[in-house]
């Protein structure tokens, strides 16, 4: 018999997750089966009880549900604590083990697939919500000079500040503040891109070596990356790698299995 896991969310028919993780459980030869499933807006719980119920032996959980799913867990991973949200559901005889391979994959995707060096470097996120959060652990553990969170409204970043100071060093500013500093990472976790916004910044924000990363993928160059480009960034990184790397990271927590990340990558590169 296969075993049964699923990506859950709402809307979910533009999910690449079944297509991912079909390419690793051929590649790593696992048996399992891998669905969509639409959960109704008001009824991910259940949604999710009943899949476990019908068989499932974990799911992926997608916008808008993650910090749903953190809620519903009965036992949580650190990074999936200090995220505030879930992606990842693993279900057990007693109960539902809820982990976050967000921002591990996002720090797989940086330092192996880019070969960017987290260590002692000076970090930027821009945007202080659910997807800023859901990666400050991960890339605090590369051990970096500092993390600067970067909001338009100050509040939330001065809230992550505060959560994750005792994690390494962390600032917390607005826009127009960043004026005469410079990063060698910069990270866009606003969902700016979604809109086609571009968010004012300073100039000069791209030292010497620096890399552009925006979290968002699937439209094109976004005004975050052709700013960035125009401003001298070193490297420049839609999020498409992280899509795939956080699929692996879950793949792992499920099968104990680490596929190789490098071809499907490719693959969903490919113009289809
Ligand atoms: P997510 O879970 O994707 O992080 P969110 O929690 O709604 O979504 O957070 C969205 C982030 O994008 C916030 O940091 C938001 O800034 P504010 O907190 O100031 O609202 C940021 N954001 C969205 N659109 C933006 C824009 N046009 N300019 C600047 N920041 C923007």
């Amino acid at each position: 018999m296969p075993h049964l896991y699923a990506v859950i969310g709402n809307p979910i028919e533009h999910s690449k997750s079944p297509r991912i993780h079909a390419a690793f459980a051929r590649e790593t030869g696992q048996d399992i089966v891998y669905e969509r499933i639409l959960a109704p807006l008001d009824g991910f719980a259940d949604t999710v009880n009943a899949f476990r119920h019908s068989g499932g032996a974990g799911a992926n959980v997608t916008v808008p549900f993650k910090e749903q799913a953190f809620a519903l867990a009965d036992q949580l991973s650190e990074r999936a604590r200090l995220a505030g949200a879930a992606n990842t559901l693993k279900f057990t005889g007693t109960g539902i083990e809820g982990d976050n391979t967000d921002g591990a994959g996002l720090v797989a995707d940086i330092t192996r697939n880019l070969g960017f060096r987290i260590a002692h470097k000076r970090l930027l996120i821009m945007g202080a919500g659910g997807a800023a959060r859901g990666v400050a652990l991960p890339l605090l553990a590369e051990h970096p000079a500092q993390l600067t969170f970067a909001n338009r409204s100050i509040d939330k970043a001065l809230l992550l500040q505060q959560q994750f100071t005792p994690y390494g060093a962390v600032a917390a500013c607005d826009y127009p503040a960043l004026n005469g500093l410079q990063f060698d990472l910069i990270i866009n976790a606003t969902s700016a891109s979604l809109t086609g916004d571009a968010i004012p910044l300073p100039p000069n924000l791209y030292a010497h070596g620096s890399l552009a990363y925006d979290m968002m993928y699937g439209i094109g160059e976004t005004a975050f990356l052709a700013h960035a480009r125009s401003e001298g960034a070193t490297q420049c990184a839609d999020g498409l790698g992280m899509l795939v790397e956080q699929a692996a990271e879950a793949f792992f927590v499920w099968r104990k299995v680490r596929p190789a990340t490098a071809p499907v990558i490719a693959m969903l590169r490919k113009p289809t």
